[in-house]
Formats: C-alpha cells, structure tokens, sequence
C-alpha cells in the first residue's frame, strides 16, 4: 500500500467548483428544487474537496444545519463552491457556498451555506491521518479560527445526542416501572 503524504498543503489545493442545472425531475410541485437535491450536489461538491486534500477515501461523517435562505426555481443553475476550512487528524470541515444563477441575466443570490465534516478511509475501512492545511488569505484563515469552534460544538452535540438514545433505550428501573 502506498505511503499516506502529510507534507502540508495549502487550504487553495481542495478549492472544487460545481455548476448544476435545475431540471423537472429535481423540483417540486411548486416548480423548485428539493432541499434533497441541493443536499446531495452539497456532498458531492465537499466531498470533492475532501478527496483533493486528502488524497484518501472519503466518507460523511456529518454535515451541519442546513437553511435554505432563499428557492432555487427550474431552469436555473446552481453554483457550488466548496474548500476544506481546517483538517483534523482523520478528520476535515469542508464549507460549501451555494448560489442560484439566474441562465439569462447571468445575476446571482446566496441560496445555501454548508459545513460537512469528511473521515479518511483506507482500503479496510480503518481511518487514516490527513495533511495539515495551511489557511493563506485572511478568509481562509478566518474560517480556519471558525472551524475549530464549530467542531467542538458539533462533537459535544453528537455526545449529548448519543447520551439521549442511550437513555431512551435503558431499562426501566423497578421505580419507574412502579410510577407507571
Ligand atoms: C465517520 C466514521 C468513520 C467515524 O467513525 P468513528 O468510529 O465514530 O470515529 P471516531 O469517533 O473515532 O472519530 C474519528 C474522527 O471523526 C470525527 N467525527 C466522528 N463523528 C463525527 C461527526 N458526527 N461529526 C464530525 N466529526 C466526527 C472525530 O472528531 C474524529 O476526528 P479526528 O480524527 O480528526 O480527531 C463512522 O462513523 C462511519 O463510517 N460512518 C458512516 C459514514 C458514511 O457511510 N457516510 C455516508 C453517508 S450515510
């Protein structure tokens, strides 16, 4: 199996960019497109990203709350823009900027704005460690401070969420069963 390179790479290297049209089959009855839909061009687009820096297998391990802020009607074009915020040590926050591009003026809105955190696999399934990422412009670094933040809140909600199903699939105790 080839060496895994950890050499630092410059946050620039992910940058992916992904230009979609919305067709019928991706709307809904009022003629826009399904939140689903822009989902999935949102994992392929970061995964992209993922995949440049990393250069490893790359699985979803989450993506944060996602708002539409604004719909996306048939026959336009969606323009994703995605590059790797901060990598971890398996892990790496990717952010996505989702705009609707109107075909005729060339006008574009912010739709949507995204963070999906992607693990690198081997080939057994086992994580493996990815480079360090070196934010360069002010934004990159900017996101870089922001992405350390956002990952120890999405861990703490993961942990508070696991302690919730945890909870609810305990036995009763002899004095809940009692009090019911
Ligand atoms: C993602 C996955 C590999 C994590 O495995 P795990 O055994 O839970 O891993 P750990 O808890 O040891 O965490 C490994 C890394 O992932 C990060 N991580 C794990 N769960 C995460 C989550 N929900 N959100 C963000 N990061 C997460 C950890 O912070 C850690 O990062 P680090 O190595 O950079 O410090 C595993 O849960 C998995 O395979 N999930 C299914 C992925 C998949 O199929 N995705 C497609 C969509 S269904």
């Amino acid at each position: 199996m080839s060496e895994v390179d950890l050499r630092p790479k410059p946050a620039c290297e992910s940058y992916s960019e992904m230009t979609e049209i919305v067709l019928p089959s991706h709307t809904n009855p009022l003629g826009t497109a399904f939140g689903g839909q822009v989902m999935a061009w949102i994992d392929i687009c970061a995964g992209i990203a993922a995949q440049r820096h990393a250069r490893q297998v790359v699985v979803t391990a989450s993506m944060d709350d996602l708002h539409f802020r604004s719909p996306i009607h048939q026959g336009e074009f969606v323009v994703l823009k995605a590059q790797v915020n901060r990598s971890f040590r398996t892990s790496m926050e990717v952010g996505v900027r989702v705009e609707a591009e109107n075909p005729l003026s060339g006008e574009r809105r912010h739709c949507s704005s995204a963070y999906l955190t992607f693990v690198a696999l081997d080939v057994h399934g086992a994580r493996v460690p990815i480079p360090p990422l070196i934010p360069e412009t002010d934004d990159e670094k900017r996101r870089y401070k922001e992405a350390e933040e956002r990952r120890r809140y999405r861990l703490e909600r993961k942990n508070l969420e696991r302690d919730v199903v945890r909870r609810a699939h305990a036995p009763l105790s002899k004095e809940s069963e009692a009090a019911q």
